[in-house]
């Protein structure tokens, strides 16, 4: 059903800390202005049509900071109760994973009409399949934190693609640096969703680093760094995390490759000859039009009114945490390949580091 756009969409928070209210000093000296706006509420201030009505935070003090400065009148410590007093619209949710599906579920049960929440969606396959089938169910749009296939460069590689520029996609390599399987790694899983699209996945196999008595049984107690994964799909088609580099991804074509850099600000392209000749990289220009955030945001509330789709489908949003999921069950079993069906529903990454949780 279709809303009257003058009304303003009703929008509330759960989680007021770094990528919900506060970016960071060192991410604003440190990533590219393709990033911002970058927190969650910075972005909302440039929907239009939304209006911010309510906060919550576990912190009274953080709640509080966050109402002030974004002009929220209500501010609540519990989540669950804001949403049943508050009935919003969109909800953004921008906690640590712990409890986020039951957040998600209760919006769904109580006719929140989009929500936006933050990577991974949980710690466990069977926790992810709980959350979205409850907001299928209940027709709650979806949007989802790794906001990488929301930004510009992405899209244009997207289309050339789709349009097999190059010929076709024949395999992702992304190198990021060994960085956290829960808190960096979402972002990589869902991108490859985004250019493979839901085709078959045959086997994935990984080799991660974490404390040996953090594994038992079903649980992995920890955050585990990945040293390297790799994902086959159907039809020769592949893809490859790696230790090495700083945020390169590579998606090679039978004719040449599109390589995206600068913590995804720029694009090049290379196109292979005959033989072993290979072209100079060559610059793509790709204007700058929003922010990944601001675009997922503007697509949530669209899609709320009725207006159009966002960018996650429930499907693309379970692949990319079972790709991950995936991962880890193939980690704790001494790296052997896996292939999805037989990851076990319950299979849990706490996201565990230190005294914190991804
Ligand atoms: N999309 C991105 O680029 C990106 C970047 C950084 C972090 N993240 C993700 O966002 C999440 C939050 O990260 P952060 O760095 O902002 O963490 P943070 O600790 O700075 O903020 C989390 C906030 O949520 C509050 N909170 C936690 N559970 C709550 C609950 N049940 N009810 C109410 N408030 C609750 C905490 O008090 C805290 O203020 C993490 O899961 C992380 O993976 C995403």
């Amino acid at each position: 059903m279709k809303r009257e756009v003058t009304t303003p969409l009703r929008a509330a928070i759960v989680g007021c800390g770094r990528i919900g209210a506060n970016t960071a000093e060192r991410l604003r000296e440190t990533l590219p202005p393709v990033w911002f706006p970058y927190s969650h509420l910075d972005a909302l201030r440039e929907v239009v049509g939304v209006e911010l009505v309510a906060v919550c935070d576990q912190n009274e003090a953080a709640g509080r900071m966050a109402a002030d400065t974004y002009g929220a009148s209500r501010c609540y410590v519990d989540g669950l109760r804001m949403i049943d007093e508050v009935r919003p619209d969109i909800l953004l949710i921008a906690t640590r994973t712990e409890g986020r599906a039951r957040l998600i579920e209760h919006a769904a049960e109580k006719g929140v009409g989009g929500v936006h929440f933050e990577k991974p969606l949980a710690h466990s396959v069977m926790e992810c399949r709980h959350a979205l089938a409850a907001a299928e169910v209940a027709g709650v749009k979806l949007s989802y934190g790794a906001v990488r296939r929301c930004m510009d460069v992405p899209r244009r590689v997207k289309k050339g693609i789709d349009a097999e520029e190059m010929g076709m996609l024949r395999q992702i390599v992304i190198e990021c640096g060994r960085v956290e399987l829960l808190w960096s790694h979402p972002h990589h899983f869902d991108l490859i969703t985004f250019f493979v699209g839901l085709s078959d996945v045959e086997a994935i196999q990984a080799r991660m680093t974490f404390e040996t008595a953090a594994w038992s049984e079903r649980v992995l107690d920890a955050d585990p760094i990945v040293e390297a994964l790799s994902i086959q799909f159907r039809g020769r088609l592949s893809a490859t995390i790696l230790p090495t580099g700083s945020g390169v991804v590579r998606l090679i074509c039978e004719r040449g490759e599109y390589v995206i850099g600068g913590n995804t600000s720029w694009l090049a392209v290379r196109e292979y000859g005959t033989g072993i000749r290979v072209s100079g990289e060559r610059e793509v220009s790709v204007p700058f039009t929003m922010s990944g955030r601001r675009r997922a945001l503007m697509e949530l509330a669209s899609a709320v009114r009725g207006e159009g789709a966002t960018s996650y489908s429930a499907a693309d949003i379970l692949r990319s945490n079972q790709l991950g999921l995936a991962g880890a069950w193939s980690a704790v079993n001494q790296g052997r390949m896996v292939r999805l069906d037989e990851v076990p529903d319950d299979f849990t990454v706490t996201g565990r580091k230190g005294d914190l949780f991804a």
